[in-house]
């Protein structure tokens, strides 16, 4: 299992040292949560606070948009070359062709599933796309609780790709846990963000080790 800590949770005046400690205690990417008070009702960071976090990350960037407007955020954090952008598929009206922009910026596509979205309704994008992230949690807010139906519904996604013979990979991410990570694992789930679990443990790393 590999495992994204969301910088949601962390303490952000000190997020160097933050973001150094969990590249050092063995997170494989670092999740970025940007957020722009229309499409969640929540504001978070913008360019200038991605670029110092990707400047001190020594794991690659998994940057997922929860906005309105998503080819003008595609375009703004690109330069700083992430390696997966994931964007809602219940804000864009034209995801085939964000898929290819992102693509052909260099960077790999993600679209993002709230709890009530299903599968089927990206199922031919999914050939085009690198990854899937599914929620399970309402998007806006660290620390909720986890909603369970996500298993059923990661289980379902996987056997979408496993019978197109794609190599998509499947990312969750709200509420993620010591409890519920089992049931993700054999749900075909490669990817977990945890925000919380991770920042309220004393060691980052003893909580990324036991997620893993
Ligand atoms: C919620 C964000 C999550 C959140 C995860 O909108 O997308 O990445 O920070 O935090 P936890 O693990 O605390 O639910
Ligand atoms: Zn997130």
């Amino acid at each position: 299992m590999k495992v994204a800590p969301s910088i949601l949770s962390a303490d952000f005046g000190k997020l160097d040292v933050e973001i150094k400690a969990i590249c050092d205690g063995g997170s494989d990417y670092v999740h970025v949560d940007v957020m722009d008070g229309h499409f969640v009702p929540n504001l978070t960071i913008g360019p200038v606070v991605v670029s110092a976090v990707a400047k001190v990350a020594t794991k690659p960037l998994d940057i997922h948009l929860m906005v309105e407007n998503n080819t003008f955020f595609v375009e703004l954090f690109a330069p700083l070359k992430p390696e997966f952008i994931s964007f809602h598929i219940e804000s864009e009206s034209h995801p085939h062709r964000l898929i290819q922009k992102i693509k052909s910026l260099g960077i790999k596509p993600a679209i993002v599933l709230n709890p009530h979205t299903l599968p089927e309704s990206i199922e031919y994008l999914l050939e085009d796309l690198d990854m899937v992230l599914l929620m399970s949690v309402n998007p806006g807010f660290g620390g909720q609780k986890f909603i369970p139906s996500v298993v059923e519904k990661a289980r379902r996604l996987k056997s979408m790709i496993n019978a197109r013979d794609l190599k998509t990979v499947i990312e969750v991410d709200g509420g993620v846990n010591d409890k519920n990570i089992k049931d993700l694992k054999n749900a075909g789930v490669d990817i977990v963000v945890a925000g919380n679990y991770v920042f309220s443990n004393p060691s980052y790393k003893n909580a990324i080790s036991s997620l893993k």
